[in-house]
This record gives structure tokens, sequence and C-alpha cells, in this order.
């Protein structure tokens, strides 16, 4: 186009002038707008890369703990967060008043996970599950989930409310060990996640102290968390012999 008219404008004199002078305008028009996006590019990018940087950190600070390996590692470092797992955002909660003094544990009834990215896979599932019709919930129905490969997932959190077990939410923490543990043996790595989140939560001041742990079949009609995890429970010195008309263990 410029080629076009500058020839043109070359010959036709005064007008040609006015032209020249209107092309520099514009041209300088289109120069303050290119230099004014580069501005905003420029702050658009370097905004982002906060973020981006920010949600790569995370996933680092959880070296420590892959497979348990490092008994040392602070257990909130541990901890893998909503925001890392892409969870959905939850729906109105109740608060759950602190210390609790009991822990149900759960199996997922899924397949087990030994990688972070299929443990990730799995928790989406599940919180899609829970927060769609029959149940409707309002988010995952777990406090927390530990996996195979030793960490610890953030559900709820220790200050809200769960939808794990049916009369006992408002007054436990809700534990689920990803997998199925009716035959098979829950990884040693997911213990040592599950011990490691329950001493956090003592010196949080969210457990009590002399907590208890007990099953989820104790007091449901469930078979979680699978008959061979139950008897891990069942061994543990926290575990609380209580029962209920539900219960099926
Ligand atoms: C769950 O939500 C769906 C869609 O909003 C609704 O049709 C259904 O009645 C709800 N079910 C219950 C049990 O609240
Ligand atoms: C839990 O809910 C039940 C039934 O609504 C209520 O009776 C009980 O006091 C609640 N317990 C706690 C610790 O809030
Ligand atoms: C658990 O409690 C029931 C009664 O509530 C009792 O019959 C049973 O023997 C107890 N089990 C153990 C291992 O203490």
């Amino acid at each position: 186009m410029a080629a076009h008219i500058l020839p043109r404008a070359g010959r036709g004199g005064g007008q040609g002038g006015a032209l020249r002078r209107l092309l520099l305008v514009a041209a300088a028009l289109v120069a303050a707008a290119l230099v004014a996006g580069l501005v905003t590019a420029v702050v658009v990018l370097s905004t982002q890369q906060g973020s981006i940087s920010a949600a790569h950190e995370a996933p680092a600070l959880l070296q420590g703990c892959l497979g348990g390996v490092d008994q040392q590692a602070d257990p909130a470092d541990c901890l893998v967060g909503r925001d890392v797992w892409l969870a959905a955002p939850s729906k109105p909660v109740s608060r759950l008043r602190t210390p609790v003094n009991l822990v149900v544990v759960h199996h997922t009834g899924t397949e087990p996970c030994r990688s972070r990215a299929k443990c990730v896979e799995l928790i989406r599932d599940l919180q899609q599950l829970h927060m769609a019709a029959p149940r409707n919930w309002s988010d995952i129905a777990f406090n927390f989930l530990v996996g195979g490969d030793g960490l610890v997932y953030l559900g709820r959190g220790w200050d809200t409310v769960g939808s794990h077990t049916l009369r006992w939410n408002n007054k436990s923490i809700g534990v689920a060990a990803i997998g199925t543990f009716t035959a098979a043996t829950a990884p040693a790595a997911l213990q040592r996640a599950l011990h490691q989140l329950l001493d956090w939560g003592v010196s949080l001041g969210k457990l009590a102290a002399d907590y208890g742990v007990l099953g989820a079949c104790q007091v449901r009609p469930t078979d979680s968390p699978g008959e061979r995890f139950m008897q891990d429970v069942r061994a543990s010195p926290r575990w609380t012999n209580v029962s209920s008309g539900d219960g099926t263990c």
C-alpha cells in the first residue's frame, strides 16, 4: 500500500505534502501504539511468569518426601496443594471445631497410585464423583488423602467438616488411602505419609494428643478401608474399639 501511495504523492505536489504529513502522523501513532503494546506485553508476561514459577516451586518442595524416604522432611512440604492437583473450587462447607480426637481411615476403592501424576488423576476423578449428582457434596469427601507415592494430598483440610463417614464427620478427620486394600497391603510409603500427617495434625493442635483411629467399616456399612488395611489399623496403638449398629467389621 505505502509503496503504491508514495510515488503518487510525489507526483501530486502540495497535495502530496499534506499526504506525507498525514502519513508521518499515522506512523507516529502506530509507533506509539506499538510501544504501549510492548510495555503491556512485558508487564503481562512478567506477571504470568510469577505465577508459573510459583506453581512449579510446589512440586520441587515435595522432592524430599517422594517415597517417604526423607523422614526429616517438614510434613507441610509433603502436602500436595489443591492448586497442584487442579481441584475444582469447593461449594460452601461447615467449619470443623478442632482439636478433634478421632481419625477415620478409609480407602478410595480405586486403583492405587505410585506417581504424583497418577494420584492426581484419581483424586480429580473422585472429586468429580463426589460433587456430582446424586451425591452433590460440597467437595471431595475426605479431609486428606495419602498416596503410594508417599505424599499427602489436601482434600478439605483440618478445619472443614468432611462427607466421609455419616454421623462422624463433625467430630473426626477423614483420611483416605488411595487404592483398594481388601487383599493388597498398603505401600510402606503410604503408611509413613499417614503417620507423618497425623503427627503433624497433633503438632498443629488440630488433633488431640491422645487421638484415636478407626476404620470406616467399624461405624458404617462399607468394607472401607479394606480388610487387609483394617488389620493394620487394628494393630495400631491408636486403634479405637468403637462400633455402631451400622458397622460391618
Ligand atoms: C443434585 O443436584 C442435581 C443438579 O443440580 C439435582 O437435580 C438433584 O436433585 C440434586 N440431588 C440431591 C440429592 O440433592
Ligand atoms: C455433630 O452433629 C450432631 C447432629 O447434628 C450434633 O448433635 C453434635 O452435637 C455435633 N457434634 C459436634 C462436635 O459439633
Ligand atoms: C471391642 O469392643 C467390643 C464391645 O464393644 C468387645 O466385645 C471386643 O472384645 C472389643 N475388642 C477388642 C479387641 O478389644
